[in-house]
């Protein structure tokens, strides 16, 4: 993908030590072909130097409202900017920019412009998880802002922690997905889509459960990406947003929050009855307690045998029942003989698509941010999506069923 050849984007650098690894991210960009306007605050320039970015970037410094030729630099910026990505984003400047308050050429173009903004959050652990900041980037998402990171990892200072800016890659590859979107039409708007995400809690007593490992984050990662492209989207989880933004979703997206496999079902069966495409990226319980007890268990009274009985299988359930022109997408999370698995579940389960995962890999299926699949397609054909974050391993499914719906809407007509 490369969408950023001959764009606009205006770098803004803010006040942080991280703003040296923002000489990385302009020169990536200048790589792949963008014309980038640096953007700095004060702060920005104790960090690193005027001169590096004059040196690398398409345009010299900017830094002032007022001593430019320009009377009004800012408008200009917001206005022919195809995207504004800001790295590192101090907590200055991202709660200047969620409460709309312009005190430097920087915070002043956040405000001018209506292009696509990226913000990269980068602070020690402290001020990233001070609720302030926490609201700040809370009323950004809500806003349709595109945050990227930060990371986890060593901090300033030789500090442990959340806060890192994310690396220039990453960033980079952010905004060539935001400026793809902002460059193609909405090709999910009007449709509806249910998603499902996270484990199951099936109880054992008040206090017990059984669970499993699944985070969520990639049946998020569906609803946004699915919400982004224009459609009306219903999660059902067991979870909130897993990361800092908690309870907070995109535009677009209704959570329906559920814990057992049966309130799942009750859920998605209520939710599915007419949306055009369902995804299945929940990890539901196979097995639970027949009779959870009503009080706690205790230790004392020795080891419970617990009856288990299976659960409802909620993706067969819809592929039995499912009306004319839904599109069914389940997931098979194996740890061995995955296409085999997966093949029997595409037809076991009546699916369009079954999306499998090793999970046993590194880095793929449970709790991590990057998963690699390969998408089984009932007509028997299969595509393999290597290694990637969960929201592009979202966005590539979403691509392919689209396509899909497409190539059967022309031979239907
Ligand atoms: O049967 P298995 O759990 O391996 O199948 C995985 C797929 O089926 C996933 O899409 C999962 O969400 C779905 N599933 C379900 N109801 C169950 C078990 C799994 O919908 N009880």
């Amino acid at each position: 993908m490369n969408s950023l050849a001959g764009k606009r984007i205006v770098l803004g650098v803010s006040g942080g030590i991280a703003a040296y690894k923002a000489v990385e991210v302009c020169r990536r960009l200048m790589d792949a072909g963008t014309h980038v306007i640096p953007v700095l605050t004060n702060g920005a320039t104790r960090f690193v130097g005027r001169a590096t970015f004059d040196a690398l970037a398409s345009e010299p410094v900017r830094m002032s409202l007022f001593d430019e030729d320009d009377p009004i630099p800012h408008t200009t910026l917001g206005q022919t900017a195809d995207c504004v990505l800001v790295a590192p984003a101090t907590a200055r400047v991202i709660g200047a920019y969620a409460a709309g308050i312009s005190s430097d050429l920087l915070t002043a173009t956040l405000i001018a412009t209506r292009a696509p903004v990226v913000i990269c959050p980068a602070m020690h652990t402290e001020m990233w998880e001070h609720p302030a900041v926490a609201d700040n980037i809370a009323t950004l998402v809500k806003r349709g802002v595109s945050i990227v990171g930060p990371e986890s990892g060593r901090l300033a200072g030789g500090d442990e922690g959340a806060g890192r800016l994310s690396s220039p890659a990453d960033i980079v590859a952010e905004v060539d997905r935001v400026l793809d979107f902002s460059g193609r039409r909405l090709d999910m708007g009007g449709l509806s889509v249910v998603v499902t995400a996270g484990g199951t809690r099936e109880p054992i007593d008040p206090v017990r459960y059984i669970g499993n490992r699944s985070s969520g984050k990639q049946g998020y990662a569906f609803a946004e990406e699915a919400a982004a492209r224009g459609a009306e989207v219903t999660l059902v989880s067991t979870v909130d947003r897993p990361g800092p933004l908690g309870p907070t979703v995109a535009p677009g997206v209704t959570v329906v929050r559920v814990n057992t496999a049966e309130e799942m079902a009750v859920a998605t069966a209520e939710a599915a009855k007419e949306v055009d495409v369902v995804i299945m990226a929940a990890a539901v319980a196979d097995f639970r307690p027949v009779d959870p007890a009503g009080v706690k268990i205790k230790k004392s009274d020795g080891v419970p045998a617990i009856q288990l009985e299976p659960t409802p299988d909620i993706l067969a359930g819809l592929g039995a029942s499912k009306p004319e022109g839904q599109i069914l997408v389940g997931f098979a999370a194996e740890t061995c003989d995955v296409a085999d698995n997966a093949a029997a579940k595409l037809s076991g389960k009546c699916a369009d698509y079954i999306v499998a995962n090793d999970v046993a890999a590194e880095n793929v299926g449970f709790a991590c941010d990057t998963n690699e699949v390969t998408v089984l397609a009932s007509d028997g054909r299969v595509r393999p999506v290597g290694l990637r974050s969960k929201r592009q391993v979202a966005r590539a499914v979403l691509d392919l069923v689209m396509e899909d719906r497409a190539d059967a809407r022309e031979e239907n007509q």
